[in-house]
């Protein structure tokens, strides 16, 4: 038997001003992609911008449904829409932010679970790793390099 120690570190930015300034713009626009959200069931807003390797920039936010399991988040809504509309162009960072109109959250909120399969399945799609920028509504934003980081032993395709 052995132990097996699994580590992942991320940036912390205090500031948005501390960002390079294409990041900072890809978060100003899923910032603005909040505005978007149809979350009339949870009131949690959700937005999402990417950076696709052609410099196009795509955002998109939460969908919601009265049937609750169907509710689409929006880092899948964004994905699959660059999937679509670019087919074969990688992405290349994905930046995520929250709104809870009831309270303010000053602290990141990390993609839930099905997000992250879909952020992984995207990048052994493409071959291309792609970082992850994440924000509250206010307080500091985080980064990490690729987004497997945030799905260690992640699932995929090499098992089939
Ligand atoms: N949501 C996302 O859009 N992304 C996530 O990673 C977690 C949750 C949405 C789904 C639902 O509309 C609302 O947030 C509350 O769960």
């Amino acid at each position: 038997m052995k132990t097996v120690t699994l580590q992942s570190s991320f940036q912390v930015y205090e500031t948005p001003g501390e960002l390079a300034p294409a990041d900072r713009e890809l978060l100003e626009l899923a910032t603005a992609a909040l505005a978007n959200s149809y979350s009339p069931y949870s009131n949690f807003k959700v937005g999402v911008a990417i950076r696709l390797a052609n410099g196009e920039m795509i955002s998109g936010s939460n969908y919601e449904n009265a049937a609750y399991p169907i509710c689409i988040c929006a880092e899948q809504s964004v994905l699959a829409s660059a999937a679509s509309r670019y087919p074969g162009v990688a992405t290349t960072a994905i930046a995520v932010t929250i709104l809870n109109p009831s309270r303010v959250i000053n602290q990141p909120a990390a993609p839930c679970g099905a997000c992250r399969q879909v952020i992984c399945e995207t990048e052994q799609k493409n071959r291309q790793t792609m970082r992850v920028l994440l924000r509250g509504q206010t307080g500091p934003v985080f980064e990490f390099e690729k987004g497997v980081d945030l799905l260690p032993l992640a699932f995929g395709g090499t098992f089939f």
